[in-house]
């Protein structure tokens, strides 16, 4: 049997790429104040249908359960964290900076970057509604990617605003009504053949063609780029009004980061949700919030791509894999007082692995190699002293063993 179409199976060297993956996520998202919460894998199903949008509730994995409850594998963490807020705001004190790592189902077409279940990296701001936040965030996400060793030659965060739409369509005086279908053509356009995104925008082709071509101008966004500049981090982003976002409850900026020579999909998106609280909790808490999510599928495509960030992947998963000491029970006699050491190494927070049944002594210090073990312990014909073998000069030296924890000290 197989996994199903579009989910994965993690075998080590997968696993070691993932920790990897979230161990830089979780370091930059701490590091900029951000702290960690989760919310359940299963959700109601109408979480999803009130306010996300059309396109990610035909990708819903739903059923119903044993309790006729229809329910949903969460598709995002967005509709979650308007949920878990609205409940229990009163508790924190605002602006919150919010991380989570956690693994989502979408039913897609399966095709290169997207699969039916992939883990991403949110981080939200909520409660403060200044440009200040919108700024902090796309430092976050700039500064997230250039811990996998990525550079301005290797990505870019294009940054727009639905407020410039929205602006556009009200000088244009086309009904809020139609607003939504207007922003999800628009968001389309680039993916699409130029007359089926024409059809969809009626009357208002010709002049939103014109626009993105053009580019648009807005103060909003070039202040954006202004407070990232001021950090040296200019060079990371772009305007561009093309960008509008598939889900339907973004309000105001919005930015999507794209690898520069455009092999990939997006590796991540967001922008500000000033009214999905309010919206969710039908008005009983308004909050404005912003964030984005990151992608595991393409962030590990882009990895693999870019010589610089696999050479840091490499590096980092080959030091987390070695282990501290390997002990090889050279006399068989010996495995008694061999177990009771290791127990007290492990005690210790070293490393340490040994042959759990007889096993010849080279082949114990090939397994020492392979596992990347520091040093290499012998018991054998010496005890009570034992035998510490320096993997990498391959010297020796015998202790007592009950001066072995110290001296390893000293040399670990
Ligand atoms: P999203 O653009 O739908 O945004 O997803 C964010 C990222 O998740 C994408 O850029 C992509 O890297 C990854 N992703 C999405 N779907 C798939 C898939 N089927 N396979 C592999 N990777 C995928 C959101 O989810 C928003 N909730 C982000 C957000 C947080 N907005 C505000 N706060």
């Amino acid at each position: 049997m197989q996994a199903l179409p579009g989910f994965r199976d993690f075998l080590p060297d997968q696993c070691a790429v993932r920790n990897y993956i979230f161990e830089r996520w979780r370091k930059v998202a701490r590091r900029c104040g951000f702290v960690e919460w989760e919310g359940p894998p299963l959700e109601a199903t109408e979480l999803y249908t009130k306010k996300s949008g059309a396109e990610i509730v035909e990708q819903l994995f739903n059923f119903t359960d044993k309790g006729e409850r229809e329910v949903a594998l969460r598709p995002e963490l967005t509709p979650t964290l308007a949920r878990v807020l609205a409940a229990h705001e009163r508790e924190f004190k605002k602006p919150l900076k919010w991380f989570s790592i956690g693994q989502f189902f979408r039913y897609e077409k399966q095709q290169r970057g997207r699969l039916r279940e992939h883990f991403q990296l949110n981080c939200d701001i909520i409660g403060e509604k200044d440009l200040a936040a919108d700024i902090e965030l796309v430092a976050l996400c700039i500064d997230i990617l250039r811990a996998f060793g990525f550079t301005e030659n290797d990505f870019v965060v294009r940054i727009s605003d639905r407020g410039f739409w929205t602006d556009f369509f009200r000088d244009n005086n086309v009904p809020a009504e139609r607003w939504g279908d207007l922003l999800q053509a628009i968001d389309k356009s680039a993916r699409e053949p130029r007359e089926k995104t024409a059809k969809k925008l009626g009357n208002l082709a010709d002049p939103v063609f014109a626009t993105l071509k053009s580019g648009g101008k807005s103060a909003k966004l070039e202040q954006l780029v202004d407070g990232l500049g001021a950090r040296g981090l200019a060079n990371f982003v772009a305007i561009d009004v093309g960008i509008v976002r598939g889900l339907a409850y973004y309000t105001g900026i919005v930015f999507e980061v794209f690898d520069r020579a455009g092999n990939f999909r997006a590796i991540a998106g967001g922008g500000r949700y000033d009214n999905l609280i309010a919206q969710l909790s039908d008005g009983a808490v308004s909050l404005p919030a912003l964030g984005f999510a990151m992608g595991d599928v393409v962030l590990g495509e882009l990895i693999n791509e870019i010589p610089q960030a696999h050479e840091e992947m490499r590096k980092a998963i080959a030091n987390d894999s070695k282990i501290d000491i390997y002990v090889v029970i050279a006399k068989e006699q010996r495995r008694g007082d061999a177990l009771a050491q290791i127990q007290q190494l492990r005690d210790r927070g070293y490393r340490t692995d040994y042959p759990l049944t007889p096993t010849k002594v080279a082949r114990q210090f090939q397994a020492a190699e392979d596992l990347g073990a520091r040093v290499a312990l012998l018991y054998g014909d010496e005890w009570p002293q034992v035998k510490i073998k320096n993997m990498a000069t391959a010297q020796q030296e015998l202790v007592a063993c009950d001066r072995l924890v110290v001296r390893l000290a000293e040399v670990l």
